[in-house]
């Protein structure tokens, strides 16, 4: 975080609101309206440069002054907009190179949006221009109260190949390399006579025989580069609205591809967005999928958000069914299901959270992407809903603002492994699945859970907060990040390590020792053989040995999709698990190494939901609501505290009504009833038990 700001202090309402495709005479209204229900915050202006400059040096601040005029005199605060997501024809006209390349090497012209490259000298200036004359206009504008940087950087495209992305890399590899030898050295050029001999040989991935099948440390660094340039671009824009307007707030939205959205927020943001649409889940979700989360898998997404900065904004908030005129995204919220979501998003952090949209536009590429009104303006339930979320806060919101997440588990990311991952199909997917695998089966025991990104800087103290990290195929794993998770364990906390862990460098080559490499220690365990597991899931299966001390029974479970056959090296190891099946059958398949105080796991497959539940109860991880609240596993529990006691949010995803018992009398935040016994939570019902 950047500096202190209030922005966050209250916990409040807006919605997304462009004036520009509306006729004058509906502003006053729809001002009025949004203010009635509660809402207090309007974001405006991200895609309008077209507006604001319609010809290159000529400014205009007419339509928005106007609008934001009557935003003011209805008492709403203004988030502006820098336009520059969407840069305007005259400008693609007129400087062609601000444009991106894909990479077939196809340029994408004017005509969606993002179509701009992050490097072009040019069009840095230009966006500086419009920012720097936005910024002065505004500075002393009562309402408005803080800036969104351009929007959701990386969304629709996060690869770039223009001729300004190549020359902005062969510098970048420069300054990181200095020399063309360690350069080679780094990307293993020796092998298939890759080696460069001169600078201007080095580029971005290009076509090859196969397709894209880029030299993989190369296709490491590229992504280092992209969310590198991201940054860059950005800052260009930060620094301005800083040095002008330094008493506005500054933010972004969106957590995509190929940007280190925590190094963005520390270096640039006052604190991070994100923008929530939890029916994308019937979407991305794979059709395989064994009992999918679906909504409340956002919930996942959200810690991550919340792993940027602990409070936040969700700057666009579904409000309604969506889609694009091409596409049929999301079914339509059924009644409770807004509200829902809008307290998901609260009870993972959010202290803002911005509907999208006032009413969608009547024309353009997002005609059905509806939010809370419909074209015709009457009374919806979308707004009869909203108004009543917009009474409950009014309530409940001081009490709720000050409050922290907590969770004594996190489940552990780092961007090296998730870029590296999405080429190296060795470790990338297995990290998917354990992580959806691990979330279920902590989600469903009602145990809260953090995301904890692990970087160079993350310090022992962030770890320590934590009883048990689970991070699992970390392949990735430098000598400095297995001494911290060293000190983390000897002091008493808890790793859970899973195949494939610890045998490549941040060069992303492979270390010439036994696996698991830089964790070995931590393990006491090498890796006598491995294996893919080919065939139908569960191929393979593993034994779970009783614990008669502990009252855990013998239990078996899959050996999912690439098998570490393991072999202790240290008296401090105990076998947990064996195979059941395969030529390695009855040798160590999960082990627990006694390290200092705590210790360090390692499950030789790829988790599924049973086998975390397997190793969720022999570490003995519990809800922190245990003997408190008796809950469903279909209710997610999530706890914001402060001094003054926790809060706990209970969420029912489902339709159908849940039946939950209160073994303390406790006070429904939203609605003040007291509560105790059993209780039933209506469908799609939320609860904040104070
Ligand atoms: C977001 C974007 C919005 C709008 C919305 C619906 O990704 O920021 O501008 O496009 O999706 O598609």
């Amino acid at each position: 975080m950047n500096q202190p700001t209030t922005a966050l202090d209250h916990l409040r309402l807006g919605v997304c609101y462009y004036p520009e495709h509306w006729k004058e005479e509906l502003w006053a209204d729809d001002f009025r309206r949004m203010a009635e229900l509660g809402i207090s915050i309007v974001r405006v202006g991200e895609f309008a440069w077209s507006i604001f400059e319609p010809r290159e040096g000529v400014f205009s601040f007419e339509l928005f002054d106007k609008a934001l005029e009557l935003a003011h005199q209805h008492g709403l605060q203004i988030i502006m907009g820098t336009p520059t997501a969407t840069p305007p024809a005259w400008l693609t006209q007129k400087y062609p190179e601000v444009l991106n390349v894909n990479f077939n090497g196809q340029t994408i012209e004017h005509g969606l949006r993002r179509h701009y490259n992050y490097n072009s000298p040019k069009y840095r200036e230009l966006c500086a221009i419009i920012v720097r004359r936005m910024a002065e206009h505004y500075r002393d504008h009562p309402a408005i109260v803080g800036w969104q940087i351009d929007n959701e950087f990386n969304c629709e495209i996060s690869e770039f190949y223009s001729p300004a992305d190549h020359a902005a890399f062969r510098e970048w590899l420069q300054r990181k390399y200095g020399s063309l030898e360690a350069l080679n050295e780094a990307w293993g050029t020796v092998f298939w006579s890759q080696t460069y001999t001169d600078w201007s040989q080095v580029h971005l991935s290009r076509m090859t025989t196969a397709g894209k099948q880029p030299n993989p440390h190369l296709y490491l660094d590229e992504k280092r580069f992209i969310s590198d340039s991201v940054i860059d671009f950005a800052k260009v824009q930060v620094d301005i609205i800083r040095e002008i307007a330094p008493r506005h707030w500054v933010t972004t939205n969106g957590l995509f591809g190929h940007l280190d959205s925590h190094r963005m927020t520390d270096e640039l943001l006052d604190f991070f967005s994100y923008d929530s649409y939890p029916q994308f889940s019937t979407i991305f979700q794979d059709p395989n999928e064994e009992s999918p989360l679906a909504d409340r898998g956002w919930s996942q997404t959200l810690s991550t958000v919340r792993s940027i900065s602990p409070q936040f904004c969700v700057m666009e908030q579904q409000a309604g069914p969506g889609g694009w005129v091409n596409r049929l995204d999301m079914p339509s919220p059924k009644p409770g299901q807004m509200r829902l979501w809008t307290y998901q998003s609260i009870a993972h952090g959010a202290n803002m959270v911005v509907y999208f949209r006032w009413r969608t536009a009547t024309f353009g590429h997002e005609m059905y992407w509806h939010g809370l009104n419909d074209y015709h303006n009457r009374e919806n339930r979308r707004i009869r809903e909203a108004r009543g979320i917009g009474r409950e806060l009014a309530e409940a919101g001081a009490r709720i603002a000050s409050t922290l997440y907590k969770a004594e588990v996190a489940i552990v990311r780092d961007y090296d492994n998730e870029w590296d991952g999405e080429y190296d199909v060795w470790h990338g997917p297995f990290y998917w699945q354990s992580r959806t695998a691990w979330y279920k089966a902590l989600t469903r025991r009602h145990i809260p859970c953090d995301t904890l990104c692990l970087r160079q800087g993350t310090t022992l103290e962030e770890l320590r907060k934590y009883k048990a990290l689970i991070y699992p195929h970390a392949a990735i794993m430098t000598d400095e990040a297995a001494a911290l998770l060293e000190e983390y364990v000897s002091q008493g906390g808890i790793v859970v390590f899973a195949c494939r862990t610890g045998y490549k460098d941040d060069r992303a080559q492979c270390y010439m020792r036994p696996f698991p490499g830089a964790a070995a220690k931590l393990c006491g365990i090498s890796v006598e053989e491995f294996t893919m597991v080919k065939g139908t899931r569960a191929a393979v299966r593993m034994n779970w040995l009783s614990d008669e001390s502990a009252g855990i029974a013998a239990a078996d479970t899959a050996a999912d999709r690439f098998n570490d056959v393991l072999l202790p090296e240290s008296d401090t190891v105990e076998i947990i698990a064996t195979y059941a099946s395969d030529h390695y059958a009855g040798k160590p398949a999960v082990t627990r190494n006694a390290f200092g105080q705590g210790e360090a796991w390692y499950y030789g497959a790829v988790f599924d939901e049973a086998s975390a539940a397997q190793v969720i109860s022999r570490i003995g991880l519990q809800s922190p609501a245990e003997g408190i609240l008796e809950l469903p596993p279909q209710v997610e529990l999530a706890i914001r505290e402060d001094a003054a006691g926790p809060l706990y949010f209970l969420l029912n995803y489902a339709e159908e009504p849940a039946e939950m018992t209160l073994r303390e009398a406790k006070t429904d935040l939203l609605t003040g009833r007291k509560l105790q016994g059993t209780i039933s939570l209506e469908g799609f019902g939320v609860l904040v038990l104070a």
